[in-house]
């Protein structure tokens, strides 16, 4: 049902992603902030020349705290003079949680954190995992994309679902 969103591409193979170079992104809403702060991902993607999204599976996990996340928050300068003018990441939690995540590792707005309170975001781009065992329900698979004006360039997506390899910064910023 989710995919009817999309209003993209009415069928796709069994088994392909649905997300892939050439896609716009979903019509999709996340918060910010605040519960109340709401952003339609489409939009605020579409309004970036160049960006960078990035998905973990969950706030404070140790993977993402210690290496996902900070990564990108050190190399963001960088990233800013290669054209990058938005770099978010994303994970199925609210905002309390993203947010308390952000100060926990000196974001300070560095990476824009979005939202995905209700995992709508993740379902619409096919790039998330039974993660039931660990995190108690389904969470995005860890990926990075290139996205120019709301379509997505290039996708980068962990095979194993939680590595820390093809979805860090060290590997996007040679793409750009
Ligand atoms: C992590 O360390 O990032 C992680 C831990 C458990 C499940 C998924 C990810």
């Amino acid at each position: 049902m989710l995919r009817s969103i999309i209003g993209r591409r009415s069928f796709h193979s069994a088994g392909a992603r649905y997300i892939q170079a050439g896609d716009r992104l979903p019509s999709v809403q996340v918060q910010r902030k605040s519960p109340a702060d709401v952003v339609n991902v489409r939009e605020l993607f579409e309004n970036a020349n160049k960006a960078v999204l990035f998905g973990v599976p969950g706030a404070f996990t140790p993977g993402c705290s210690k290496t996902h996340l900070p990564g990108y928050i050190k190399k963001a300068e960088e990233l800013k003079k290669k054209n990058v003018d938005l770099i978010a990441c994303v994970s199925h939690n609210d905002a309390f949680v993203m947010n308390a995540w952000g100060d926990s590792v000196q974001n300070n707005d560095a990476v824009s954190l979005l939202a995905d309170f209700k995992g709508e975001l993740a379902e619409a781009l096919d790039l998330s995992f039974d993660a039931t065992g660990a995190l108690g329900n389904r969470r995005y698979k860890r990926f990075a994309a290139i996205i120019e004006k709301g379509v997505v360039k290039q996708l980068f997506v962990e095979p194993d679902n939680t590595g820390l390899n093809v979805s860090l910064v060290e590997n996007v910023e040679k793409h750009l």
